[in-house]
């Protein structure tokens, strides 16, 4: 294929799932650029992952339309197959060989010789920091290497558009510090990354533009500052050092940052949420040290303070009016109606 590259990596219209009585996912329209990481964030069971694999060809959708670089994913699936790559939610890699060994015959089974695959595999194992673990069985590897292992194999063809489903969960924090780097990398080399994740911070680290789901649809999509401005860019966090001027804090909050304050079960606690209309963290951190000062002024004693990015939490309660817990709650109540 030496055609053009479209503008569009993938473009789905209408795009329906169903599994018996469920709608994993229910009429989704995206629009990934090319050569952008494009992340979808959404709670446990949003259909994420169902969305991807219709996307890598692994299921064929129940209704709507979806094309990868301009192919048709039903009728074109032979095309969309030789673009793509998927690294999936669990680990698909031989535990009983050695990472060398996994990407050496991975690279085989793709159709390299011996020696252009073992010098790719080495390059890769290189690159990921992996090179002491190569010969160590894949079953030892820590949780780290083996999303790491598992992204090499996904890319030892650079493919035109890698999905990556939930790279990086249950990882700490420095190996998913690793695993953003590679993406990084793997971005740079012009690979068109779709990345989902159940966590804000890293679709703001990573993407470009980020699609919300929430029970098979998107309930918000936009670049990160649009998504930041409808949802805030962050909450603070006070503790006083006396519980009898928090009725006082709380008045100079909402005036300061122009928020709903919120009192939390602990005393000395406040918190408000910051930067709803800001478009960047600088935004939300002014308005906060602003607020500072302003308690300060008003003789108000703080123990204690922190500004967060909103959580996944926070993010569905801004564009939702519940949480993702309560939204599971929901969709159990759901079942049960409908099993009734
Ligand atoms: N093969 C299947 N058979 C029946 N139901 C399924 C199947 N795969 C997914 N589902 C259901 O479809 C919905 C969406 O699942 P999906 O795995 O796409 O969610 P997800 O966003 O990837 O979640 P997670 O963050 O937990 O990976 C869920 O209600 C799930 O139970
Ligand atoms: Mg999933």
């Amino acid at each position: 294929m030496s055609q053009q590259t479209p503008r569009l990596a993938i473009e789905t219209a209408g795009l329906v799932k169903t599994f018996g009585e469920t709608r994993a996912v229910d009429g989704v329209d995206l629009a990934v650029p090319t050569g952008t990481v494009y992340g979808v964030l959404g709670p446990n069971g949003a259909g994420k992952t169902t969305t991807v694999k219709m996307l890598a060809t692994l299921l064929r959708p129940d209704g709507g339309e979806a094309h990868v670089f301009g192919h048709d994913v039903v009728r074109e699936a032979d095309e969309v197959r030789s673009r793509v790559s998927l690294t999936g939610q669990y680990a698909s890699v031989d535990e009983d060989l050695t990472g060398l060994e996994n990407l050496i015959l991975l690279g085989r089974l793709l159709g390299h010789g011996k020696k252009p695959a073992r010098e790719r595999s080495a390059q890769l194992l290189e690159a990921f920091g992996l090179t002491e673990a190569a010969g160590k069985q894949v079953k030892n590897y820590s949780g780290g290497m083996r999303r790491r292992i598992d992204i090499a194999a996904s890319i030892l063809n650079t493919p035109d558009l890698l999905f990556l489903d939930e790279p990086t969960t249950g990882l700490d924090p420095r190996s998913r510090n690793q695993v953003w780097d590679i993406i990084r990398a793997v971005v740079s080399q012009g690979t068109t990354v779709l990345l989902t994740t159940q966590y804000l911070d890293e679709a703001d680290q990573l993407a470009s533009r980020i699609a919300v789901i929430d029970r098979g649809k998107v309930i918000a999509e936009g670049t990160k500052g649009e998504l930041k401005s409808s949802v805030g860019a962050g909450s603070v966090h006070l503790r006083l050092r006396d519980p009898e001027q928090r009725a006082e804090a709380s008045r100079v909050l909402a005036l300061a940052l122009e928020a709903d304050v919120q009192l939390e079960p602990d005393p000395v606690a406040l918190t408000a949420r910051v930067g709803a209309g800001a478009d960047n963290g600088r935004g939300a951190a002014e308005q906060a040290a602003r607020a500072l000062a302003e308690l300060a002024r008003g003789g108000i004693v703080v123990d204690n303070f922190s500004l967060g990015q909103p959580s996944l939490d926070e993010v569905f309660l801004a564009l939702t009016g519940h949480d993702t817990r309560a939204h599971e709650e929901a969709a159990d109540a759901t079942k049960d109606g409908a099993a009734a």
